[in-house]
C-alpha cells in the first residue's frame, strides 16, 4: 500500500522570514497521516529544516549534476546534505522550458542525486500542443525512459506527472485524465523495471487546490499531489493535506 504523498513546490516565492511564518502556521495544526514535503528555494531550506515539525520533509527544487568545482550559481548534493536535506525535485517543466534542461541533463541529475542517497521527485508532462496532437502518452513515456536511464536506486524515485497546460493556469486535468496518465506511467515502469513499479509513487501536479484535491487523490494510481500556488498559503496547503475531510 503506497502512502499518499502531499508535496508543495514554492517555486521562486517566500523569503526566509516568510518561510518561518509558514512553518509556525503549519506546525500548530493537526495533519492527516500522509507523507508531506515542501520544496523551497535554497535560501529557505535552513530555516524550514530547523523550524518545521520533523514529520514534514524539506526538499530543494534543483541540484547540480556535478559534485563540486567551477559551476557558478550551482548547488551540490554535498551542500544540501550538510544542511540535512535529502530530497530534491528534478526536471520540473519550468527548468526544462525556461532553463533548457534537456532529458539527458535531467537524467544526469537524477543519477547523481540518487547515487548520493537523495530521494528524487522526477517531473514529467506534456505541453498543450502535444496533447492536442494526441502524442502525450508517447511523449511522457520518452521522458520517463530517458530520465531514468541507468538509474539503479529506483526505490528512491517518485514521479510527478504535471501537464504543462495545467500548471498555474487553473485548468486542472480532469481526475480521470490524470488517472489515465498515471496508470500509463505505472505500466511503463512495470514493463521496464518489473515489480518495483508498484512501490514507486506517482503524483499529479497542475492547479491542485483545496476544492479538487480529494477527487484527484481518490484515484487508485495517483499516490499524491505536487502543489504550486496553493502550497504558498498555509491554510490552503493544510486543507489539501487533510483532503479526506472532503471525501
Ligand atoms: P500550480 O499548482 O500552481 O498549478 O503549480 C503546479 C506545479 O508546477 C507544481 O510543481
Amino acid at each position: 500500500m503506497r502512502k499518499k504523498y502531499i508535496c508543495g513546490n514554492w517555486k521562486m516565492n517566500k523569503t526566509p522570514d516568510e518561510a518561518l511564518v509558514f512553518a509556525k502556521e503549519i506546525n500548530e495544526k493537526n495533519l492527516d497521516d500522509v507523507d508531506i514535503l515542501i520544496a523551497a528555494p535554497f535560501v529557505d531550506l535552513d530555516i524550514l529544516k530547523k523550524n518545521l515539525n520533523k514529520n514534514i520533509k524539506v526538499a530543494a527544487q534543483n541540484v547540480s549534476e556535478y559534485s563540486d568545482g567551477a559551476y557558478t550559481g550551482e548547488i551540490s548534493t554535498t551542500m544540501l546534505k550538510s544542511m540535512g536535506i535529502n530530497d530534491v525535485i528534478i526536471g520540473h517543466s519550468e527548468r526544462r522550458d525556461i532553463y533548457f534542461e534537456k532529458d539527458y541533463i535531467v537524467n544526469n541529475k537524477v543519477k547523481h542525486a540518487t547515487e548520493e542517497g537523495f530521494d528524487v521527485i522526477l517531473c514529467v508532462g506534456e505541453s498543450l500542443s502535444t496533447r492536442e496532437n494526441n502524442e502525450h502518452f508517447e511523449f511522457v513515456k520518452n521522458q520517463i525512459l530517458e530520465g531514468l536511464d541507468d538509474v539503479e536506486e529506483l526505490e528512491q524515485v517518485t514521479i510527478a506527472y504535471e501537464p504543462i497546460w495545467a500548471i498555474g493556469t487553473g485548468n486542472t486535468c480532469s481526475a480521470e485524465d490524470a488517472e489515465k496518465m498515471c496508470e500509463h506511467i505505472r505500466d511503463i515502469l512495470r514493463k521496464t523495471y518489473g515489480d518495483i513499479a508498484d512501490k514507486i509513487r506517482i503524483l499529479y501536479g497542475g492547479s491542485v487546490k483545496p476544492n479538487n484535491a480529494a477527487e484527484i487523490l481518490s484515484k487508485d494510481d495517483i499516490d499524491g499531489v505536487l502543489v504550486g500556488g496553493a502550497s504558498l498559503n498555509a491554510n490552503d496547503f493544510i486543507k489539501i493535506i487533510n483532503y479526506k475531510e472532503n471525501l
